[in-house]
């Protein structure tokens, strides 16, 4: 019998976007940071606005391997319409949008790292399979239940007071070892007390017993009151007779007041390591949606608050588990800024991804106002925020192809050559650093691979000289307009590229939004059947206008760095 694969099918699953890996660019007016520095102040965080899968395509080849906690709180899929973004996505393309995106996050994951993804009742179950074919079963960790609401919701059959975090890690074993337990807080320290003034502090009594029979686990107890103490039935003693005497003689068992109880050991506040987290969590413990809600009316005006956050102290439990200070966190579908907000005060990196326009009206001054240390609210008490820090503010570079007059690809009028270099080391795995010693060192792949990108046409006096400077002992990838072919096999140390032709067909070209807006889908039952719809899918959605907004370095009217594709 064939094996199959235990799979979830949708209508365009098939179909995977071929991206190109866009440079990014800052916009220096919406960066921001501190006055001040201190030690520990976090500046290099990054502010993205645009679609989440260009995004993290561009992160893709700085940040592989290095983000420590991947937390995102996508479009439900509700159907409700908001006021910021569109959450009532059809299923399938609600799938394919996270498919992709998932896919891409967790090639980000340090090899302890693990993604956190909010989700409500409708979603949980496409989401944990999708999540299982992606990352694999064997990653799961957990899924909590947050219980969202305090009160009761009468409006439903039966009242729907919770949401899940969903967490898989990338390596469930590593992830064990590196995740952290939790504080304990006032009220879990309040179950410590110390009836007999013991000098070593508050302390619990816990059970001394184990499940099961095992010979060398079940000697008897002599009480203070001389009575004699054995196992329940079904079970044995917590350790070996030796270890049990040792406690005994360190004064760590306890009988009940009177000394008639069963033996139970006693366990000192001072020596609780925290709590290992699980995963119900309360809303007096994580915040619920009235306290987030109450927090984005404060930050921003009733009216301008975010319909969708989630409570600081959400993400802080989040935090606090699966990362330390200084690790990387990343928040693809970032909002209102709670995940950036809350990693600044708790001093971690972050990365933040917004498409929305709040991306600009409600991260930056959330974002500042956290910098500046006028933020009193959230978690800003509790974990003592006093401000400082900053963060730098992206926009994704346009594309790097677009059609000329004949329809012919070629470099987009917006590349100047440094933004050329760049991107040309995305496409073909440099690390873009240019160097100010040689002109023909643009980037790196190793400590002796190194790459070129020139607008000009190189002569074979010209490439014979450059690689002659780059010598035996190196390589060098150039990327240039033309070049004269004739005996260029004889440079051994150079590889010689074309642009654009070299990269025509390694992505898709022009296409601004992968958000897949469902405006732009054909309903099925109108004249459209499913087949078409399929089709439709895995067809190039339309191509919108590219946004401009911001980008200063785009005139129009400049010529093209190549304005006709030419063959030398
Ligand atoms: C539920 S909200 C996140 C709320 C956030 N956790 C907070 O506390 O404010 C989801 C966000 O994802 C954003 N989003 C949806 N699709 C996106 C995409 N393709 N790229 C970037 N952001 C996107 C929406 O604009 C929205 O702001």
């Amino acid at each position: 019998m064939s094996k199959t694969k235990l799979e979830l099918t949708w209508i365009g699953k098939e179909h995977r976007p071929r991206l190109e890996p866009r440079i990014l660019i800052e916009d220096e007016h919406l960066s921001y940071h501190a006055v001040f520095r201190r030690e520990a102040d976090i500046f290099d965080n990054i502010l993205i606005n645009g679609d989440n899968l260009l995004a993290i395509k561009a992160l893709e080849s700085s940040f592989r391997g290095s983000v420590k906690c991947i937390y995102i709180d996508p479009p439900y899929n509700t159907g409700s319409a908001f006021g910021f973004y569109e959450d009532g996505i059809e299923h399938s393309v609600w799938l394919s949008l996270l498919r992709d995106r998932i896919e891409i996050l967790a090639s980000l994951l340090t090899d302890d790292g693990s993604i956190w993804v909010s989700i409500d009742d409708r979603e949980m179950p496409y989401l944990r399979i999708l999540l299982d074919e992606i990352m694999g079963r064997k990653s799961f960790v957990a899924q909590n239940v947050w219980q969202k609401r305090y009160s009761r919701d009468n409006t439903s059959a039966i009242g729907d007071v919770h949401e899940y975090i969903v967490v898989y890690a990338k390596d469930p074993e590593q992830f064990k070892l590196s995740r952290n337990r939790l504080k304990l807080d006032a009220k879990n320290e309040k179950s410590y007390t110390n009836p007999n003034n013991d000098p070593r502090g508050p302390w619990q009594s816990i059970s001394f017993t184990g499940e099961g029979f095992r010979a060398n686990m079940m000697y008897p107890i002599e009480g203070p009151d001389g009575s004699i103490h054995y196992p329940p039935e079904g079970r044995h003693w917590a350790t070996v007779e030796p270890e049990y005497r040792r406690l005994r003689q360190e004064g760590r068992f306890w009988f009940g007041k009177d000394g008639k109880g069963v033996p139970r050991t006693i366990r000192f506040l001072s020596e609780v390591e925290g709590l290992i987290p699980w995963t119900w969590w309360p809303h007096d413990d994580v915040g619920h949606t009235d306290e987030a809600k109450k927090e984005s009316g404060v930050l921003f005006g009733r009216d301008k608050a975010f319909p969708t956050p989630k409570p600081e102290r959400l993400i802080r439990r989040v935090l606090e588990i699966a990362t330390n200070p200084g690790d990387i966190v990343l928040d693809s579908f970032a909002g209102s800024g709670t995940t950036g907000a809350v990693a600044q005060k708790m001093r971690r990196k972050w990365i933040m991804v917004e498409l929305g326009d709040h991306c600009e009206s409600h991260i930056v001054p959330r974002l500042k106002k956290v910098i500046d240390g006028d933020d009193q609210g959230g978690i800003t008490k509790a974990v003592d925020w006093k401000g400082g820090g900053g963060y730098r503010y992206f926009r994704l570079a346009p594309s790097l192809l677009e059609k000329d007059q004949f329809g012919q690809w070629v470099i987009s009028k917006a590349y100047n050559p440094a933004m050329l270099a760049e991107a040309m080391c995305k496409h073909f795995g440099f690390a873009y650093a240019p160097s100010t010693e040689h002109y023909w060192r643009h980037g790196h792949s190793s400590e002796t691979d190194f790459i070129y990108v020139t607008t000009n046409s190189l002569t074979h006096d010209q490439l014979r000289a450059i690689s002659s400077e780059v010598g035996e002992a190196r390589s060098l990838l150039i990327c240039c307009k033309a070049f004269q072919s004739a005996r260029v096999d004889g440079f051994t140390n150079l590889t010689i590229r074309k642009i654009p032709g070299a990269i025509l067909d390694r992505c898709e070209w022009g296409k601004d939004d992968y958000s897949l807006k469902i405006e732009a889908l054909p309903f099925v039952g109108d004249g459209v059947g499913e087949e078409e719809a399929a089709e439709f899918e895995a067809a190039e959605a339309p191509v919108p206008e590219p946004k401009r907004r911001g980008r200063p370095r785009i005139t129009d009217n400049s010529p093209s760095l190549f304005d006709v594709e030419d063959e030398a």
